[in-house]
């Protein structure tokens, strides 16, 4: 399906965008791992997510839906062996969670994915999973892949990137290892793992090494929990990306979490000159939340220290298109991960801008925009995304504060984290729609 969207004079209104997609991952894995009933309140219904739901499902949980939003995990403390594939479709946070929740049971489970998964490294998990004891089939750590199980051994890991899917991989291997786990990150990821796995009783601290503090977790049993989901910072940037850019527009986006290891767009975009607020600031699960109310306004280029970039991952494509609209220069670095997402976002974004008429310089870890301020991008492009639904997404927000319509070429990945999307923008004062 291919999407259209056109200028609109200014967005406004009060919106709660979907739920966050890593807790909502994190929350069947861990109802499947523990022994009882965990009750999932607005978990994300999407396609990544349903995917992680399948899963635990053949591992030997049971998942039902109660209502809209509403699931109920009933988790068999532990996995047993599937009997077929388990496909993570588009997700690698599915695969890579799973891969290490799964390394600890004697059983041997195999994974796969789409297109798009298939090409992803696999060996960043492999590799730490192997020293535990697990063992791995498969062609040069790509997926498919065949993970067997065992006795694993605790081990301190120096991830050489700043990745929570590594991370959380071999924590969740540790929960079953004999000794201390430990993960030493060059920057620290996302903490959901952590916490949650606190509110599930694991055995989990911090380590002090080197100055710094690190994730430690010890053999440990996991008892059901009730998991509320807030919505997702990385979907929320869309809405209030879309507002800054176009005109007077005055939006809330509710209900937000606001996990301080999740803002660094956000503390970016205060750093171009962004009017944003944080209100109604709230901590009811363990996780932050608030409501960010934003308005249109004129927005300075940035260089967002490249320490940052593990907090934003997700949000470059989103910054690199409102860096369009701002003035002078926002420079990415240290962002070479891009290259390993859902698409290589990096030439991904470069292609798209530069046909929109932008001022876009490729780097190998990121890239350089040189925005002429509101009103000055061209559009009228139609943008290649491979599938990857923040790409679409990104684009799609341009074309609501450009010149000449941006027609995405295919808009239907864009359920694997943000489901309703058009209908949710629309809702705002958006122009899109399939062409
Ligand atoms: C995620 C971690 C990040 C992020 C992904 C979700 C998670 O990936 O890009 O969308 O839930 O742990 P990396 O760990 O590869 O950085």
């Amino acid at each position: 399906m291919r999407l259209r969207a056109r200028s609109v004079r200014l967005l406004n209104g009060q919106v709660r965008p979907p739920s966050d997609k890593s807790i909502s991952h994190r929350a069947l894995i861990f109802g499947a791992l523990a022994t009882g009933k965990t009750e999932v309140t607005e978990l994300l219904e999407a396609a990544d997510v349903l995917n992680t739901a399948q899963a635990v499902r053949q591992l030997g949980a049971g998942v039902d839906q109660i209502a809209p939003g509403r699931w109920v995990v009933t988790g068999a403390g532990g996995f047993r062996q599937p009997a077929e594939t388990i496909d993570c479709g588009n997700s690698g946070t599915a695969v890579r969670l799973l891969m290490g929740a799964v390394a600890g049971y004697k059983l041997s489970a195999r994974f796969d994915g789409d297109q798009s998964l298939r090409k992803r490294p696999m060996n960043r998990v492999v590799a730490p999973l192997s020293q535990m004891g697990a063992r791995f089939d498969g062609v040069e750590n790509r997926l498919p892949l065949i993970v067997h199980g065992g006795q694993l051994k605790g081990i301190t890991y120096r991830s050489p990137v700043s990745s929570a899917q590594v991370k959380s991989a071999v924590l969740l291997a540790g929960l079953r290892a004999e000794g201390d786990t430990i993960v030493i990150e060059p920057e620290r990821s996302r903490d959901h793992t952590e916490r949650m796995l606190g509110v599930f009783g694991a055995n989990i601290d911090s380590a002090e090494i080197d100055g710094g503090l690190h994730p430690r977790v010890r053999a440990s049993a996991l008892t059901a929990a009730n998991v509320y989901v807030p919505a997702d910072p990385s979907s929320a940037a869309f809405p209030v990306a879309a507002a800054l850019i176009t005109g007077k527009s005055e939006v809330r986006v509710q209900d937000v979490l606001i996990n301080p290891l999740r803002l660094g767009l956000y503390e970016t975009l205060l750093e171009m000159g962004a009017k944003l607020r944080f209100e109604e600031r709230r901590d009811p699960i363990g996780e932050p939340i608030a409501d960010i109310v934003v308005s249109g306004g004129d927005l300075v280029g940035v260089t967002p220290p490249p320490k940052r970039a593990p907090s934003m991952i997700d949000e470059f494509p989103i910054l690199a298109a409102i860096g369009a609209f701002a003035d002078g220069e926002t420079r990415i670095t240290g962002a070479a991960e891009l290259r390993v997402k859902e698409s290589d976002r990096i030439s991904l974004m470069v292609e798209g801008l530069r046909a929109c008429g932008v001022d876009v310089e490729e780097l190998p870890d990121g890239l350089v925009v040189r925005g002429r301020g509101r009103k000055s991008v061209r559009g009228g492009a139609q943008i290649r995304t491979m599938g990857d639904h923040r790409i679409a997404m990104s684009f799609l927000v341009m074309g609501l504060a450009s010149k000449e319509p941006i027609v995405v070429d295919d808009a239907d990945m864009i359920g694997t984290s943000f489901p309703g999307f058009t209908a949710f923008m629309r809702g705002l004062g958006a122009d899109i729609e399939q062409v």
